[in-house]
Parts: C-alpha cells; sequence; structure tokens
C-alpha cells in the first residue's frame, strides 16, 4: 500500500530539480585537504598590502604543494601536480617560491607565495645521466635564480645561461652563492670523494672544478656560510673545507670530540648548523673567520631515540634552533635556543597514541609546528595546542556510512521481557511527556512548523547528540587511512567524532611496519541494542617483510574495540590476527554477518569464527560462487570458486576454481567492479502501451573491466567491458571501447552496475570509428529478461538454467563534456525512487546525472506518445548529455582527485547521502526524484484544515436533509 502510494506520488512530482542556493553549506560540507606532508613546512614570511603574513609551505603526498596559514591552518593556496609530474623539490625566497617536477626535476614552476599565483613555468634542460640532486638559490638583489640539476646549473632570469659539468661522473647537490663565486658541491660514496664546482654567476663562465678524496662512509654534508661540512662515521670526527674560487684550500678536520651527525636547520646565512654528538649532546656549532669551529650552545644529554632539529628566524631576523625528542616513558620534550636569550623548555602533551609519533619539526618563533606519522600536522604554543589538521583524511583506503541508533529512551525498551508492572510503570512514565507532545503537534498541525528533531540536520549543529535524527540523515562516516588511522566523522557537520590508531601487534616492538586497511564492513552490534559494529580487515607488513591479516571491531558511535580487553580508547587498536599471512580475498555472505576471508592457500577463514558462522557456510556452501581476480604467471585473471570441505587436506572449507573467463588474446584484466546491491521495487519496466519488459536481475552478475596489454595495441584490441555471471562465468553482455591514445595501453573506463542497470564512461579518440568525433562518451545499458510481456523470472533463476542467459541489452551513448575519476549510483531506502548517476569529473567538481537523461529507449526516430512521456518519462534521444550547471551538486567547491563515491539511502525514501573522497571530502544530499515525501515548506495547512473543517459543517449540515428526503422518497414512491 504504502509502496503504490509512493509510486503513485513519484509519478506526479515534476522533473527532478537542482538543490537550492539556500541549501549550500547547510545540506552540504567540503573539506579542503593538501595530503601528507613529506618534508618539515617552511614557515615563511611575505610582506601583503603592509602587513607581514605568515605561511607554512609543504609538499605532500598527494603530489601537491600548499601554503597553509600559520595562524589558524587553514588553507591559503595550493597546487595540484599531475600524476606524471611528480613534485621534486621547492625553495622559497621573498615572495616568490619555485618548485621543480616532472622527470628529471626538469619543470619549473614559480608561485607568489601568499597567492599561489603561478607567474612563470618554464622547463630546463634535463641531465644525461641518473638524477642525484637539485636545488635552487636566488642571488640576491637582482631577482635571478640558479637552478641546480645533477651536473647541469642553469641560470633563470634576464641572463640566462646554463653550464654543464665537464665530468658526469661528480654528480653535484647544492649550490652556494657566495659573494665571490657561484659554487656547486656534490659528495659520492662510489667515488669516496666531494666535488666542488666554482662558476662564474654572471656569465656562467667555470671558475673552478676540482674533487677532494673523502673516506667513503660519508654519504652527506652542511653547507654553512661558506665552509661545507661532514661527518666521518669511521673516526667520529667532523671535517671542513672552506669554499673559495680557486677550490684549493685543504680539509680540516675536528677530533676533540665524538661525533655521530650534522643537521642543517635552514640558517645557512646565519653560519649556524646543529653537531650531534655519540653521547646524545648537541652543540649549536658556528664557522668563525678563520676556520675555526666555535659552540655556540650546548644540548645536554638527552635518552631515548635521536632527536629532531629544526632552525628558523622570527620577524626581526633573530634566529632559533629548536631540538624536540621523545623520551622514555613518552614524553615530548623541546628545547628552543636563541643566542644571547635563556633557553625555553617545554613538553608536548601530544596524545601519540591518537595522532603517532613526530615526523618532522619546524620552529616558527616560539611555536612548534610538528607534523607525525599518521599525517597529522599541528602547530603548538609552548604546550597548548593551536590548530591541528588531519591530513591522512586525504588518503582514504576505505570507508563506510554507519546509521545512528534510535535515541536511548526508546531503544532500552525489551518488550519481550517487560513484565506486566515494568511496562505499566515505563507507559505512566512516558504518558508525562503527552501534554508537551500534545501540545508541540497542534502546533506544528497548525503553523507547519517541522518537528523539533530538525528536519534539515545544520551542518554547523554540533551539539546535537550522536542519535538518529527524524529523516536519518545524521550518520557516522568510519574511514579507515593509508596511515593507519581510523576517523569517525558526522555526516551533519563533517567534524572528526574520535580518531584511532592501529596498533602493530607484534611488530610493534621493534620491528615496525604498516598497517593497510582492505575492506570495511558493517554488522550488526554484539551488545543487545540495536547498535551497528565496524569491521576492518587490514594487512599489516612488518619491516621484516611478514604480512598478516588483522581484523578491527569497533563501536562506530565511539571507536572504542568492541573487544572487552581493549577498552581503553585511548590506547593503540590492536584487533585480531585472523590470518598469518596475506588475504588473497574477502567476501560477506549474502544477508548475513558472517566474512569469508580467503587466505593464500586458498583456505577459507570465517569471521567471526563461532559454531553459527560454520553452521551458516555448511549450509550455504554447495550454492557460494566466489569469482575474484587471481594473478597467474601471464598476469591477472577472473577465476570462479566453489567451495567444499575435504577433511583430508585441511579441516577449513577451501576454495577451488570451476571457471575461468576467457578474454580475447591480449586484453588483461585491470578490475571487477561489484554490483550496487539493494532492495529492488519493481521488476519491470511498464512501457507507454501497457507492454512491460521484465529487468534481467541476477544476483551473480558483475562488471569486469579489461584493458589491452601494450604488445597488442592494435585496432582490434582495446577495453573492453563485460557483464559475467558469477557462478558458471558465463558473458551476459560485453563491449570493446578504443584505448584513449592511439598505440599506448592503458585504459580509462569507469562503469557501474545496479539491478539490470549498467552505465560504463570512456574516452574516444579522432578517428576511430567513422563519423564519431573525439570526446568522452557515456554509455547506458539496460538487461532484460527478452521481449515484451516475456518473463523468465531472472531472480530466482538457478544458475544453471538455460534460461539465464536468456538477455536483452537495451543501450544508447552519449557524448559527455567531462573527463571521471569515480562513478556509482545513488541509494534509497526501498529502492524506489529513481537512481541517479553520480560522478566525479576531473575538473574537481561532482555531478548528479537523472536516470531519465540515461533511459536507453529514449527515441531516436519520433516523438513519445503522451502515454509514453506519462509513463516511462520518456524523452527524445539527443547525442549531447547537456552540461546543466544545476546538476553540480558541488556547487563552487572544488573537490580535488576524488577516487571514490559512496552513497547511502536516509530514512526518508527520497533522500541519499552521498560522499565522495579523495583529495578533499564532499558530502552532500540528494533528491533524485525530489523529495515527495516530506511536505514543501511553502505547503499551506491551513488552508488543508480550513478545506476539512468545510467539508465536515457541510456533512453535518447535509446529513440530516438527505435522511429527510430519503424517508419522504420511500413514503411516495
Ligand atoms: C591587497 O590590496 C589589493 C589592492 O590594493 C587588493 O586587491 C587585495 O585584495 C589586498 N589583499 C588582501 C589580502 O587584503
Ligand atoms: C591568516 O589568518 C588570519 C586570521 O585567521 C588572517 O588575519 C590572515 O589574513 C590570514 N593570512 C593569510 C595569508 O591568509
Ligand atoms: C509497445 O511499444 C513497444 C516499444 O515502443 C513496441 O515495440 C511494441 O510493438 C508496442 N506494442 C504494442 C502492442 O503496440
Amino acid at each position: 500500500m504504502l509502496r503504490s502510494l509512493l509510486v503513485a506520488l513519484l509519478l506526479c512530482t515534476p522533473l527532478s530539480l537542482a538543490i537550492h542556493e539556500s541549501d549550500v553549506g547547510l545540506i552540504d560540507w567540503h573539506k579542503k585537504l593538501i595530503g601528507v606532508p613529506l618534508a618539515p613546512p617552511v614557515v615563511h614570511y611575505a610582506v601583503m598590502n603592509k602587513t607581514t603574513q605568515r605561511v607554512l609551505l609543504v609538499p605532500t603526498s598527494s603530489n601537491l604543494l600548499a601554503a597553509l596559514n600559520a595562524t589558524d591552518g587553514s588553507v591559503v593556496w595550493r597546487y595540484v601536480f599531475d600524476d606524471s609530474d611528480g613534485i621534486a623539490s621547492f625553495h622559497v625566497n621573498g615572495d616568490v617560491v619555485v618548485a621543480l617536477s616532472g622527470a628529471g626535476a626538469t619543470m619549473m614552476r614559480s608561485f607568489e607565495s601568499l597567492t599561489g599565483f603561478l607567474s612563470f613555468e618554464k622547463r630546463l634542460e634535463a641531465p644525461t645521466i641518473e638524477l642525484t640532486g637539485v636545488d635552487v638559490i636566488f642571488e640576491p638583489n637582482t631577482g635571478a635564480m640558479f637552478a641546480l640539476n645533477t651536473h647541469l646549473i642553469t641560470r633563470v632570469g634576464e641572463v640566462q645561461w646554463t653550464w654543464d659539468a665537464p665530468d658526469k661522473h661528480m654528480p653535484y647537490s647544492k649550490l652556494v652563492h657566495t659573494g665571490a663565486a657561484l659554487y656547486a658541491v656534490g659528495v659520492s660514496q662510489h667515488t669516496a670523494s666531494l666535488h666542488l664546482a666554482a662558476v662564474n654567476p654572471v656569465t656562467g663562465a667555470q671558475i673552478n672544478t676540482a674533487w677532494k678524496h673523502l673516506p667513503p662512509s660519508v654519504s652527506s654534508f652542511v653547507v654553512s656560510g661558506d665552509t661545507v661540512i661532514w661527518v666521518v662515521p669511521a673516526t667520529e670526527s667532523l671535517g671542513f673545507v672552506h669554499l673559495a674560487p680557486s677550490l684549493r684550500e685543504s680539509i680540516r678536520t675536528e677530533k676533540t670530540l665524538k661525533w655521530l651527525a650534522v643537521v642543517d636547520v635552514d640558517l645557512r646565512d646565519k653560519e649556524l648548523f646543529v653537531g650531534v654528538l655519540t653521547n646524545g649532546e648537541a652543540r649549536v656549532l658556528k664557522v668563525q673567520e678563520g676556520g675555526v669551529l666555535e659552540s655556540m650552545h650546548a644540548f645536554p644529554v638527552n635518552d631515548g631515540p635521536q632527536a629532531l632539529f629544526a632552525g628558523g628566524l622570527d620577524e626581526a631576523g633573530e634566529p632559533y634552533i629548536a631540538r624536540l625528542w621523545t623520551s622514555t616513558p613518552k614524553t615530548i620534550s623541546v628545547e628552543i635556543y636563541t643566542p644571547g636569550k635563556e633557553v625555553v623548555k617545554t613538553s608536548l602533551p601530544l596524545n601519540t597514541h591518537k595522532h603517532g609519533t613526530v615526523a618532522h619539526l619546524a620552529i616558527d618563533g616560539l611555536r612548534l609546528v610538528i607534523t607525525t606519522s599518521t599525517g597529522a600536522i599541528q602547530a603548538w604554543e609552548k604546550d597548548q595546542l593551536v590548530w591541528g589538521r588531519e591530513e591522512s583524511l586525504a588518503t582514504i583506503d576505505v570507508a563506510t556510512f554507519v546509521e545512528l541508533p534510535l535515541p536511548e529512551r526508546i531503544a532500552h525498551v525489551n518488550l519481550e521481557d517487560e513484565s506486566f508492572f515494568s511496562r505499566l510503570i515505563r507507559q505512566i512514565e512516558d504518558t508525562q511527556d503527552f501534554p508537551a507532545y500534545a501540545a508541540a503537534f497542534a502546533e506544528r498541525f497548525v503553523t507547519g512548523a517541522p518537528p523539533r528533531e530538525e528536519v534539515v540536520v545544520s551542518a554547523h549543529d554540533r551539539t546535537a547528540a550522536l542519535a538518529r535524527d527524524a529523516f536519518g540523515f545524521k550518520q557516522i562516516l568510519v574511514t579507515a587511512t593509508a596511515y593507519g588511522s581510523l576517523f569517525g566523522l558526522d555526516t551533519a557537520s563533517g567534524a572528526v567524532l574520535w580518531t584511532r590508531v592501529f596498533g602493530l601487534g607484534w611488530a610493534g616492538d621493534g620491528v615496525g611496519g604498516v598497517v593497510k586497511p582492505v575492506k570495511i564492513y558493517v554488522v550488526e552490534g554484539k551488545s543487545e541494542s540495536e547498535g551497528k559494529d565496524v569491521v576492518v580487515i587490514a594487512q599489516r607488513r612488518a619491516n621484516n617483510k611478514l604480512v598478516d591479516t588483522v581484523v578491527f571491531r569497533i563501536d562506530p558511535l565511539t571507536g572504542a574495540s568492541v573487544s572487552p580487553f581493549e577498552e581503553n580508547t585511548n590506547g593503540l587498536l590492536e584487533g585480531t590476527d585472523v590470518i598469518q599471512g596475506p588475504l588473497t580475498q574477502a567476501f560477506r555472505i549474502p544477508d548475513s554477518d558472517v566474512i569469508i576471508l580467503i587466505d593464500e592457500f586458498f583456505q577459507i577463514n570465517l569471521y567471526p569464527d563461532t559454531e553459527a558462522s560454520v553452521a551458516l557456510i555448511a549450509g550455504l556452501a554447495p550454492n557460494l560462487y566466489l569469482p575474484f581476480i587471481e594473478n597467474f604467471s601471464n598476469g591477472p585473471r577472473i577465476v570462479g570458486h566453489g567451495l567444499k570441505l575435504d577433511q583430508n587436506l585441511s579441516d577449513k572449507y577451501l576454495a577451488y576454481r570451476t571457471w575461468g573467463l576467457s578474454l580475447p588474446a591480449g586484453a588483461r584484466v585491470k578490475s571487477i567492479v561489484k554490483p550496487r546491491v539493494g532492495p529492488v521495487a519493481s521488476l519491470g519496466k511498464v512501457l507507454g502501451n501497457r507492454t512491460t519488459l521484465y529487468k534481467y536481475l541476477n544476483p551473480r552478475m558483475f562488471v569486469v573491466l579489461t584493458e589491452g596489454t601494450e604488445e597488442s595495441t592494435s585496432r582490434s584490441s582495446g577495453c573492453g567491458v563485460y557483464v559475467v555471471d558469477g557462478a558458471k562465468g558465463s558473458v551476459l553482455y560485453s563491449a570493446t571501447v578504443p584505448v584513449p591514445v592511439q598505440g599506448r595501453a592503458g585504459c580509462d573506463l569507469h562503469a557501474t552496475l545496479t539491478e539490470n542497470w549498467l552505465v560504463y564512461h570512456y574516452y574516444e579518440g579522432e578517428g576511430e570509428r567513422d563519423g564519431e568525433t573525439k570526446g568522452w562518451r557515456i554509455v547506458t545499458v539496460e538487461l532484460y529478461e527478452g521481449g515484451l510481456d516475456e518473463k523468465t523470472r531472472s531472480s530466482d533463476m538457478s544458475a544453471f538454467s538455460a534460461d539465464s542467459m536468456q538477455v536483452e541489452a537495451l543501450e544508447q551513448s552519449y557524448v559527455y563534456a567531462h573527463g571521471i575519476t569515480a562513478i556509482t549510483t545513488t541509494s534509497t531506502k526501498f529502492g524506489i525512487t529513481s537512481k541517479d548517476i553520480i560522478v566525479a569529473t576531473q575538473n574537481n567538481k561532482i555531478h548528479a546525472i537523472p536516470r531519465r537523461m540515461l533511459n536507453p529507449r529514449r527515441l531516436k526516430d519520433r516523438k513519445p506518445t503522451p502515454e509514453e512521456q506519462q509513463e516511462e518519462q520518456l524523452i527524445p534521444y539527443d547525442v549531447i548529455m547537456p552540461d546543466d550547471p544545476r546538476r553540480t551538486i558541488s556547487h563552487t567547491y572544488q573537490v580535488a582527485n576524488t577516487r571514490q563515491i559512496i552513497t547511502s539511502p536516509a530514512l526518508l525514501e527520497s533522500t541519499s547521502l552521498v560522499f565522495a573522497y579523495g583529495l578533499d571530502l564532499f558530502l552532500t544530499r540528494v533528491a533524485p526524484s525530489n523529495t515527495f515525501d516530506i511536505l514543501n515548506k511553502s505547503f499551506n495547512k491551513a488552508q488543508l484544515v480550513l478545506t476539512v473543517c468545510g467539508l465536515a459543517l457541510g456533512i453535518v449540515i447535509a446529513k440530516p436533509m438527505v435522511r429527510r428526503k430519503r424517508l419522504r422518497e420511500r413514503w411516495y414512491q
């Protein structure tokens, strides 16, 4: 009844509209991220409009260069490099930031440091040998710069020249500009030498080159002023040499103390650097006139592992040097030294179990900026956290939505075990609320105000309790990242509710390693309330190359482990080792909470490993088919597996091969796209003339994407899309599309499958097929059981029935304006609402494409009849899919480098939550068929009430009259 009502409503709703401007920031949120820092941030001062601004410049693992506002940690600007253009180094001077990137680090870009404005791009000459070092320095006053790349020095400015080293076996890694000359310095362990070159900075003429013998153990050096300094590990001494244009100065040594290392703290111009002694002491050193090393300050001996050092200048140009170390037990201590001032000592109350250990240190006056092993960036002032960013969110591997439980009062009633008296008491208690409820109801009814539990959960309402709202818009997003951290995010605001860090289990003590999440599942909670648990399956790769499969099971509301041994949410999340070895595949058994984990020997491990799970699998084993990608010597292939138990071999079920998908020669499997499973509201499509097409609903279908291998990129082999039946490996639908770039392997194919509907997107190069222009295409395919009114009941059919191969495909192709990086469909609670396709485009937008536009029955040769318009909302075919800006659900946000989009139903049938993640995070709500199930805000309830009252009054008045009339009729008949 409800469904037919909803369907009726659906048919009455007009075309779906875009979201309203007033909803921006209310129903959606966007987190602009920069990625995990690769190097210590560089604190940079620049003057803009007469005020000095401080920014932190940092390169990150998401291949971008970012400037953060040092005051509040917000992103001032960022430049995202192309995948093929990896960032190699960056250098700051005045209001210019120069970055080198690309193969051979030959692409030079210059940005304005406070705005990120790209002022020029230049391609430098590429080195002819392997890259060993790049450096850029700036000439004071002229604004010219010198770029060093292995054996080449290029001057960029009004005068341009390139100097090439006469001997390519002496690669350089650092440039030094003194008043007298420009020097290039490098050490090579291979030749056990320090090589130097002196060049005229104006003309580029070579003054001298030289090399000096060093012990082969020297691998690095620092430059302070015009002196090059290094540590000789064998003798624990310091070696140094002064730079002069003749390059004749001889090497001196310092042997009075036992040296472990020298550290560059970016204070070259102040002639300061740090030397670390073998006993854990450290000295701030300065090279004095006459080549004498002077100790300016001694940091006392520290315990624990080697300290981190950072140096910098404050606004007045005063140098600061900080030392940070972690002593046992786990306190992080910092000392900050300023020449002529007292040393400032603090300790940071950083919770390493929530944020990981300190990876990099930068100093900004007395403020410290640290980055951690889990990708956090934090600014500390003394022991106070000023701001923090969680940048591992730019590296989410798996994510899921979790519905919140009902508010506690309702959820805690256990109806079955309740005695008569307790029920009586509860009901009496509940009646207390009745007057308030009645009043609220009356008010709502008359005024049309939304119910108290806010209809529209505002993105900024952080106070709302963690309980389900009336429409299920507030949920929790559980995300696991490549940096071994787990976050609970609030879908209403994007706020981080809790953070956990994966422990390393046995590898935690001294061995080290990484935990890589691979799958995430939501299962019923173990506790009696109706809460859910989240299960994360991860691979732990220890540094000694051992791989284990670990399961973490947590409560999504708090991040607490479900295991009673791990109640402490302040510790690391340790999880349970389930397989001593890598995981081959994981599946969830449909309609259950049992997860099948297949190990490298194809044994089936069950999670949870209980008798009930064993019984379940024993019952289902003959009908379970597990298709997945297996790696063979000639590349990956799709293989179907059945399950069997052979007590002689193992006490576990084994997966054995049942079929292999045969592909054309040269085609190679790229990926599997699993169907998006959800409720199916209707089994067929009713056409305008009252005939029906029955949907082909085979629950075992999945999509395989293939690409041509390099040797076979002839015209015939291209990129393939296959819809395969998982039980037998039979191909139900297949298509081949051309490779994007002729003569080169690699496909850029994206697909999504739901119910009987497949949508894929690809690039069609020029002149590939007759009469086709180049551009992106989107293809929509619907699979039906047969012709009109032909029904085979594909959804319940055995996989081996002959009819299961009877499929009719309707398909149409459209020109689409954008390249995409991710595609999915919306999902709603009952599957009645039509589904939109959601895509993330290469120009950093999220678009929704309505189902109506992708109907493969759009008519090419005639106009749709009124019945067809009414029943199917059929529209004429147009090869171009219009690029309607109203369908950009991300408005003006830049949602950069989206890798994946997930969707989740709300409690309201009309609405679906959409979460896109990649570099940035973006969440919004969409209503593909409009919100037909809530009344419009402008709906006139008063009028409705008046009409109803009027009708009632009419009845009251008319009823006696009618009765009298009837009576009279009987008398006089
Ligand atoms: C600086 O001043 C210029 C014009 O004088 C203005 O366009 C710009 O917005 C200002 N920048 C800031 C950050 O206030
Ligand atoms: C940094 O933030 C502060 C306050 O939050 C603001 O006044 C300043 O202009 C910002 N600086 C830049 C470069 O955006
Ligand atoms: C109904 O419409 C379909 C498609 O438009 C057409 O193929 C079919 O012949 C029609 N059936 C009848 C009975 O008119």
